[in-house]
């Protein structure tokens, strides 16, 4: 079998949408397959062909990720991953990681970042878990946003999404960098992720934020309960997220609200509502992967809340970088910290404490020094990421 690793072409573009049709189960109707060639660019791929047939396919999105304290820096969205089934554990995603990670390099950007399909594939390649999305129900019939906090009505107009689409990412540019953890969404980004949300999607607009979301009828017994899909709620102030959930909340009819990740872990809307237990977490899932590459830059680019000093190393290349609160310098003195690649990728947006990372086993760090290191490069708010890509 003589495989051929290649950068794929326009004519190509078909194919490789067969091959990730194939992979994810999805279908691309002629918008979406628009959106999607939109949103590629296929420099930035690797795609392996056996004779004629795409046999795999790798790639990433040029982003850019806030990190702690609200720099920005270039992040490689490693993305449209797949090997088919005929041809898989046989190196042929190691290959194409390689290639990717290099070209993203290359084109200079400190990072990787992934949403991943499975929870065993990543951490090899040096990722690891750096956001978590929160699962969520509430049953509208029994709660709403407490008399104290019922925003004055007037200040959120439903809207056509796909309309308003510069807008929705103007907002979105503005919560994004006040919020580690998530990344950027151009036009092209956000109109495939309004395709993908599908017919029937709504929009709630206020000057400060929007909420996306479907309704799924169930009319019972003369009882109806419909369901609302919200795939969404971004809010840059307090007033927008009150505001936006009120609407939310007042859709007569509806019975449960579900979100995937539209309520992050530490989301106070819990704290506005007349019953603080109404918001149920289902399930709680990894989000962002991220893999450092340029480790001295990043640590260097993001924040901390204390001042402090520790010298950290990659356990894979055995460098050392003195990390304070303002800059982080190559040094050969003895390691506080040594952690593996997938390691730093969780702990570089202070979303995970270090003493949960070395009671895992990624971080090695002398028990003495966890509450320091704990308080140095934790973070607040939460990271998130609420982008998928
Ligand atoms: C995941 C996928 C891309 C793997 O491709 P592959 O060519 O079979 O992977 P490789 O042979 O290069 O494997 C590389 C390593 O990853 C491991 N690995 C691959 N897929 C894995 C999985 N699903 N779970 C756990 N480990 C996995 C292999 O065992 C191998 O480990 P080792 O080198 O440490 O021994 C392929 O199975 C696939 O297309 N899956 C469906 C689509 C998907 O989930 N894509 C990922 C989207 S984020």
């Amino acid at each position: 079998m003589t495989l051929t690793y290649r950068v794929p072409t326009d004519d190509d573009f078909d194919a490789l949408l067969r091959r990730d049709e194939e992979a994810f189960g999805d279908v691309f109707d002629d918008a979406a397959r628009l959106a999607a060639r939109d949103a590629v660019d296929l420099d930035r791929f690797r795609m392996v062909l056996d004779g004629r047939d795409v046999v795999g396919l790798a790639g990433s999105f040029e982003m850019e990720l806030t990190l702690p304290g609200l720099a920005v820096v270039p992040l490689g969205g490693t993305t449209w991953v797949s090997v088919a089934p005929t041809h898989r554990r046989q190196g042929i995603l190691r290959r194409l990681l390689d290639d990717v990670h290099r070209d993203i390099a290359d084109r200079g950007a400190p990072i990787a970042g992934l949403i991943s399909s499975e929870g065993g594939i990543y951490e090899r390649f040096g990722y690891g878990i750096a956001t978590r999305s929160r699962v969520t129900t509430i049953d509208r019939r029994l709660v709403s946003i407490a008399p104290d906090f019922v925003p004055a009505p007037g200040s959120v107009r439903l809207v056509d999404p796909m309309e308003l689409v510069d807008e929705l990412v103007e907002i979105h540019t503005r919560y994004r960098r006040a919020r580690a953890g998530e990344v950027d969404r151009s036009g092209a980004v956000m109109k495939r992720r309004l395709h993908r949300l599908g017919a029937g999607v709504r929009c709630a607009l206020h000057a400060d934020g929007y909420a996306l979301w479907k309704i799924v009828s169930n009319w019972g017994n003369a009882e109806p309960q419909h369901r609302l899909d919200l795939g969404e709620l971004t809010a840059c102030t307090a007033d927008a997220h009150v505001a936006l959930w009120h609407v939310v909340l007042s859709h007569d009819l509806v019975g449960p609200i579900r979100s995937e990740q539209a309520i992050g872990l530490d989301d106070p809307l819990p704290y506005l509502l007349t019953d603080q237990r109404a918001v149920r977490t289902d399930a709680v899932h990894d989000m962002l992967w991220l893999r450092p590459d340029d480790v001295g830059r990043l640590f260097a680019e993001r924040s901390y809340r204390v001042d402090d000093t520790f010298v950290i190393e990659v356990n894979d290349t055995g460098e050392r970088w003195r990390v304070t609160a303002d800059d982080a310098e190559p040094t050969d003195t003895a390691a506080d910290l040594v952690s593996t690649r997938a390691g730093l990728g969780s702990l570089l947006l202070g979303g995970t404490s270090v003493t949960e990372l070395a009671r895992g086993r990624r971080v090695e760090i002398d028990p003495a020094l966890l509450g320091r290191a704990d308080a140095f490069f934790g973070w607040s708010p939460t990271p998130r990421c609420t982008t998928m890509f």
